[in-house]
This record gives C-alpha cells, sequence and structure tokens, in this order.
C-alpha cells in the first residue's frame, strides 16, 4: 500500500468509528481499539462522548504538564486527552488536537462546544492535518502529546521529526503507543483491518526508539509498558485466523523524551 492509500484506509476506518460514535472493534467486540484492557477508558472523562474506547495508555497521567502550557495532541480524535490537557492548562494555555478524519474532526468540535458549556473555558481547537507534516509553527508547543496513533502513520521518523520541531526547547514528548515485540507474519502484515486496528502499521520496540533518538530528543524513557493484548479483530476471515498468532506480539507503552536544543537538561538541572 502506498502512502495515500493508506491515509485513505485509516479515514475510512476511523470515519465510521466517528459516525457510528463507537470503537474500531465495537461492531464485534467494544473493546478498546481492539485491545482487551480496558484499564485506558477514563470512565469519569467530562466530556464522556470523547471517550471512544480508542487508547491504549493516557499520556496525562504522568503530571508532566501544567497550568498555562501550549500541549498539541497528534491523532486527538474526539478530543478526549485535548479535553483533559485544556482543564489542567487552564485559561491561560492552549490545547490543541491534530486529525486528518474530517469525521472525528466534525465530532471533537461538537465535544468541544458542550466543553465550554461546562467549564467556561475556550482554550481548545482542532486543526485538520497529518501527523507527518504538523500544521504548527516551529517551536510552538510545552508539550505534545499522542495517544495510539503514531502506529498508523505512513512514516514514523517524519513524525518524530515534527513532533521535535513542533516543540520548544526543553518541552516533553509525552505518547502512548503500539510497538511490535515480534516481527509479524506477511499475512498479517498485509492486513487492512490490523492495521486500522493499530497492530500491522506498528514498529518494533528497538525501531521505535530509534526514530525518537535519531530526531534528536533526550532523556527517552519508558513511563509505562504493557502487553497489548488482541484477541479479537473485526470479522475480517484474515484476522479471525491469525488471532492465535496476535498472541503476545505487541505491547502498548508510555515513551516520554524532551528536546534540547542547547545541552540536554537530564534530570531537570541545566
Ligand atoms: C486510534 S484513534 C485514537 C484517537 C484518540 N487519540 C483517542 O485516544 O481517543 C486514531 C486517530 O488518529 C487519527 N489519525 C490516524 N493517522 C493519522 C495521521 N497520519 N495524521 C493525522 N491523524 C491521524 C485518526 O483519524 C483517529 O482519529
Amino acid at each position: 500500500m502506498n502512502k495515500n492509500d493508506t491515509h485513505d484506509l485509516v479515514k475510512k476506518a476511523y470515519g465510521d468509528v466517528a459516525r457510528k460514535n463507537m470503537s474500531c472493534c465495537a461492531s464485534s467486540s467494544g473493546q478498546s481499539c481492539c485491545s482487551t484492557d480496558k484499564s485506558y477508558i477514563i470512565e469519569d472523562h467530562i466530556i464522556p462522548e470523547s471517550e471512544m474506547g480508542l487508547s491504549c495508555g493516557n499520556p496525562l497521567a504522568f503530571s508532566m504538564i501544567k497550568k498555562g502550557d501550549t500541549v498539541i495532541d497528534l491523532g486527538s480524535g474526539g478530543g478526549k486527552d485535548v479535553f483533559m490537557a485544556a482543564e489542567i492548562v487552564g485559561s491561560e494555555g492552549r490545547s490543541i488536537g491534530i486529525d486528518m478524519t474530517h469525521e472525528m474532526l466534525e465530532l471533537a468540535n461538537k465535544n468541544a462546544v458542550k466543553f465550554t458549556e461546562k467549564t467556561g473555558l475556550k482554550n481548545v481547537e482542532f486543526r485538520e492535518g497529518y501527523i507527518e507534516k504538523l500544521p504548527v509553527e516551529n517551536n510552538t508547543a510545552d508539550a505534545v502529546i499522542s495517544n495510539c496513533v503514531i502506529n498508523l502513520a505512513t512514516d514514523k521518523q517524519a513524525v518524530f521529526n515534527e513532533i521535535y520541531r513542533t516543540l520548544k526547547n526543553g518541552g516533553s514528548m509525552i505518547v502512548s503507543d503500539i510497538v511490535l515485540e515480534k516481527p509479524l507474519s506477511n499475512e498479517m502484515k498485509n492486513s487492512e483491518t490490523l492495521y486500522s486496528a493499530c497492530v500491522s502499521g506498528a514498529l518494533l520496540r528497538g525501531e521505535y526508539l530509534k526514530c525518537i533518538e535519531n530526531a534528536g530528543f533526550k532523556n527517552i524513557r519508558i513511563l509505562k509498558d504493557n502487553k497489548y493484548s488482541v484477541t479479537q479483530v473485526g470479522s475480517d476471515p484474515i484476522t479471525g485466523e491469525v488471532k492465535d498468532e496476535l498472541k503476545d506480539c505487541a505491547s502498548s507503552i508510555t515513551v516520554a523524551a524532551q528536546k534540547f536544543t542547547f545541552g540536554c537538561c537530564c534530570g531537570g538541572k541545566c
């Protein structure tokens, strides 16, 4: 599949999800982005409609953003993490979501109206764009977050380079994502269903961490590391057949790293 075909495939899958306002696998399993782990679900989310069961972590759980910050969320979906970040950064901060799928942006903007009604905050914005080429100026963000999206990107190195470009000096990246623990069979690699389900587009763990390092990041840490248990992937006959092979093939990790253009401030002392 070329880059445009992959984007179209993913847009179609998540456009359908937005339209139905349910998870990518809800038609068959109702599980969070094809995982059985429900710990990624935020039960008491301020905008419950934005919690669509599409996450594989919680990048905001590590107290790394503060009042007044500018936060960018890559692949913002229904806006779940954008709204949580907006509450933390408050009226002096900004929370910006980027997504390429029209239907998701429509849903996120509807949710944003409810968010403002509930909180009085007007610090949320959704922009249409690809995470491989962010519609954001250089040195804008104090933090860039992402939740279960980079595995879907056609060029992961470009995504990490873009995160680095858009972060301010000293800013942090905190991303939750799927990585592979072993190479997939060709059959699994070529499954469109498995791609949209966040598995077959994922990089091997070592390759993923190498891309982060190549982008120039320092102070790279894995904050959370869970087995990703993919037990049911839609009703696709191929993914049904490879179900056993999916056991232990992937993990969901949350990685933090920092941008330092004037030497490393690792450990917080510059
Ligand atoms: C698995 S969902 C995660 C949504 C959200 N982060 C959450 O946790 O609820 C993936 C989202 O990323 C978007 N997406 C996937 N690939 C993208 C890309 N290359 N550029 C921009 N958005 C993308 C999809 O449209 C979809 O909304």
